[in-house]
């Protein structure tokens, strides 16, 4: 698609983690020119050269080594590029190391967006697609999958700061006049770029989410999967969750942004697929993608962990049109192509 050169930018924050990648990926594949702000906590820019090959860029994407907390830092962006619109990842995410640290969470995630909401008033941005989580919606499960109106309420200072957000961003799009807002709530993200370029590169030597954790297992860099729990009430005692394919959910981010034009003013789509596997399941799926065996072994539950946690997709199905398109195969597939090609991630 052409791009027209005067078109305003989309501020990407996070853009140089997992998703914030890969969305920044679809943007430009889209058209969109894309300016990208990230203080590197949990990343590096080798993403953003990775992106650039695949989108056939011929110049570098713009980009800010800079912390949502400095908004000094943030006004310089603002004043150097014409931004149109936000879509806002940056955020600190290990939900353990946030009960251990939960001011570092709060000043991080949340002062963080107080200050990116604060600078897009100021130069009168009026756009925001938010990062939020499943882990908003109150742990009490009936054996339904979560819709948009459930009952909120969360476990973990993490899962509050996605929660204080939410509310932060809601208020500033009632007391504004033409501000606009998505709250896009993701279940369980995994999956990587088809091309095996790109992927989730977690920093900590033990990977906190299952999927990163069992293709370390894969390629050999770990022994075994440590199962929390097999005595939970699901088919075979392990926890089910509903995943996503990273890229589903970067699509789903650029149809969220076009919607934003239309002036709903703020809404929340809940981004899964509806169907949920358990933790066995996953293991055996990526056993057949790479062709081997996963060692694993049954350890104690994980403390605050539930048995389900199921996404109801219809409203994003409706509204936005959104249904997942990748299996769970193909999460897979693309997961172990990834693994492979980068066993050290992108270093
Ligand atoms: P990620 O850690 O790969 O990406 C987040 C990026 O934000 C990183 O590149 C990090 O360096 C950057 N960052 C953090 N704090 C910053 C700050 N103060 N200033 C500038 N940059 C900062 O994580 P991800 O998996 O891509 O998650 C993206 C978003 O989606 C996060 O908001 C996360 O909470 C949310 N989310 C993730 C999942 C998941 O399982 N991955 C699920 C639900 C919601
Ligand atoms: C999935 C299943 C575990 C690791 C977390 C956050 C949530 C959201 C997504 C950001 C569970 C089991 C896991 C392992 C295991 N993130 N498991 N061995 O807990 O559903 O959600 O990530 O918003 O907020 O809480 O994802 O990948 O950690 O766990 O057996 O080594 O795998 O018990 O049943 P979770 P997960």
């Amino acid at each position: 698609m052409a791009v027209s050169t005067d078109a305003p930018y989309v501020l990407v924050t996070g853009g140089t983690g997992f998703i914030g990648s890969h969305t920044v990926l679809v943007l430009l594949s889209q058209g969109f020119r894309v300016v990208v702000v990230d203080n590197l906590c949990n990343s590096c820019e080798e993403p953003l050269r990775r992106v650039e090959k695949l989108a056939g860029l011929s110049s570098r994407v713009p980009f800010h080594k800079v912390d949502l907390t400095d908004r000094e830092g943030l006004r310089g962006v603002f004043q150097q590029h014409s931004i149109g619109s936000v879509i806002h990842f940056a955020a600190l995410k290990a939900v353990g190391e946030s009960v251990q640290k939960p001011l570092a969470y709060y000043r991080n995630n949340v002062a963080g967006t107080l200050n990116l909401m604060d600078t897009m008033a100021e130069f009168g941005v009026k756009n925001i697609v938010f990062s939020s989580s499943a882990t908003v919606y109150e742990a009490v499960y009936e054996g339904l999958p979560l819709r948009e109106d459930n009952p909120l309420g969360c476990t973990s200072p993490y899962g509050r700061t996605k929660l204080f957000t939410e509310s932060v961003i809601r208020d500033t799009v009632d007391a504004s006049e033409g501000v606009n807002a998505i709250m896009l709530r993701y279940f369980n993200p995994t999956g990587a770029h088809e091309s095996g370029t790109m992927g989730e590169a977690p920093l900590q030597a033990f990977p906190n989410n299952l999927m990163p954790y069992v293709s370390q297992v894969a390629i050999g860099k770990l022994p075994e999967v440590h199962v929390f729990g097999s005595d939970y009430n699901t088919r075979d005692g392990t926890g089910v969750r509903d995943y996503i394919h990273v890229m589903d959910l970067a699509e789903a981010h650029v149809i969220a942004l076009k919607r934003l034009a239309e002036n709903h003013g703020y809404e929340i789509f809940n981004l899964g697929s509806g169907n949920g596997q358990t933790v066995l399941e996953m293991i055996r799926a990526m056993s057949e993608a790479c062709g081997r065996d996963i060692p694993y072994k049954i350890d104690p539950r994980r403390p605050g962990d539930i048995d389900t946690i199921l996404c109801e997709p219809s409203k994003a199905a409706k509204v936005l049109g959104f249904t997942v398109r990748r299996d769970l195969k193909q999460m897979c597939t693309d997961l172990w192509r990834w693994q492979q090609a980068n066993p050290n991630g992108y270093e």
